[in-house]
């Protein structure tokens, strides 16, 4: 009887170990790594577990973690994979629209997605960057957190050269017409992983599941991280980086000529580094509004910056 249960575990066990805990998912490449990690980021929240496995026959979710994570997000799956252990663009895209409804990494207003006011009305703990991307053919007015971005610059060097924002960022861009009333507003805001979470709220505030603004309205986060993680470079410094003017079309900043300084687009290249996944040139924009401040003029904070540039490169001072 011992040796028939023994028997019995023993093939149980062989059993499992043939059954396999991934199912194959139809991204490639150092980019698809990147968006497999982005989405299971936004499954798994704050929990420590590792969903996304590699091997040599690409890469997958690993089932017994998802079900940890999400029992929900796991029967999803069996029902869309029919028992396959490998999911078709299809199936993916079924997948992932699931993921997309069920998380809600934003508030339902902008009000409480900033408590202490909209960025617009707070301009001094704001930089502002007005800019014709590619996003649309409206202008955009984006603020990023000068805490931040001031965080960012003093630990560029301890980081080898990293810009990188604190977690809990939020990043926002206005999309203006003409007559300057803004349509709406697309939002990134840090995660802890590294990665940011894309969202888009309408003129009266609300959150909306996509864009709307000319020409192309994009469904966030699925077609904001085909531009945002993705390696085709923008350089929305056509008038910006001195000397390569032309090179691209479309996109450029709207910039005072003083705040083109090119030994600072070179010694940074923000826009073809991205060292936290943002597109945006701010870290560039604002150490050089910092340099050009005569010193009475700089915060403190903004003073330790402009040194710790200053004796990590051969920046001439201006002031
Ligand atoms: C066609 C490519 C493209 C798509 C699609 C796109 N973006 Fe962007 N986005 C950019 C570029 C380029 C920048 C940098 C300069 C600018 O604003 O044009 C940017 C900048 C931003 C910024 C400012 C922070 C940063 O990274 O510089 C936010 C916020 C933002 N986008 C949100 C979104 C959201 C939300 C979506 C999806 C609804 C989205 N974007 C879709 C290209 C894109």
């Amino acid at each position: 009887m011992k040796r028939l249960q023994l028997h019995a575990l023993l093939l149980l066990l062989t059993g499992c170990s043939t059954t396999s805990d991934r199912v194959h998912i139809p991204l490639e490449g150092s980019q698809g790594k990147t968006i497999a990690h982005f989405y299971s980021g936004m499954i798994r929240g704050d929990k420590y577990e590792e969903l996304i496995v590699e091997d040599s026959t690409g890469l997958g979710l690993r089932l017994s973690a998802l079900r940890t994570v999400s029992p929900r997000l796991s029967s999803t799956l069996d029902k869309i994979r029919e028992g396959g252990d490998r999911l078709n663009r299809d199936q993916w895209n079924r997948f992932l629209k699931v993921v997309v409804e069920q998380s809600t990494p934003f508030p339902e207003t902008l009000a409480e997605l900033f408590p202490s006011g909209l960025p617009h009305t707070m301009e001094d703990s704001y930089f502002r960057l007005k800019v014709y991307g590619a996003m649309t053919t409206l202008q955009r007015e984006i603020y990023v957190p000068k805490q931040a971005l001031e965080d960012g610059l003093l630990k560029y060097w301890d980081r080898g050269g990293m810009l990188q924002y604190p977690a809990g960022t939020v990043i926002a861009a206005y999309h203006k017409n003409s007559s300057g009333a803004t349509l709406e507003l697309t939002v990134k805001k840090r995660r802890s992983d590294g990665f940011w979470d894309f969202g888009v709220y309408d003129s009266s505030g609300r959150n909306v599941r996509h864009s709307s603004s000319p020409p192309t309205s994009y469904s966030a986060p699925v077609q904001c991280v085909g531009c945002h993680l993705g390696t085709m470079l923008y350089e929305p410094e056509e008038s910006f980086i001195i000397g390569r003017e032309g090179k691209t079309e479309g996109e450029y900043l709207v910039l005072e000529d003083r705040l083109r300084n090119p030994k600072l687009v070179e010694l940074l290249d923000e826009h073809t580094r991205r060292s936290d996944h943002v597109l945006g040139v701010y870290g560039t924009v604002y150490l050089t509004e910092i340099l050009n401040l005569p010193l009475s003029e700089r915060t403190e904070t903004q003073r330790k910056i402009a040194s710790l540039f200053l004796a990590f490169s051969r920046i001439p001072q201006t002031h």
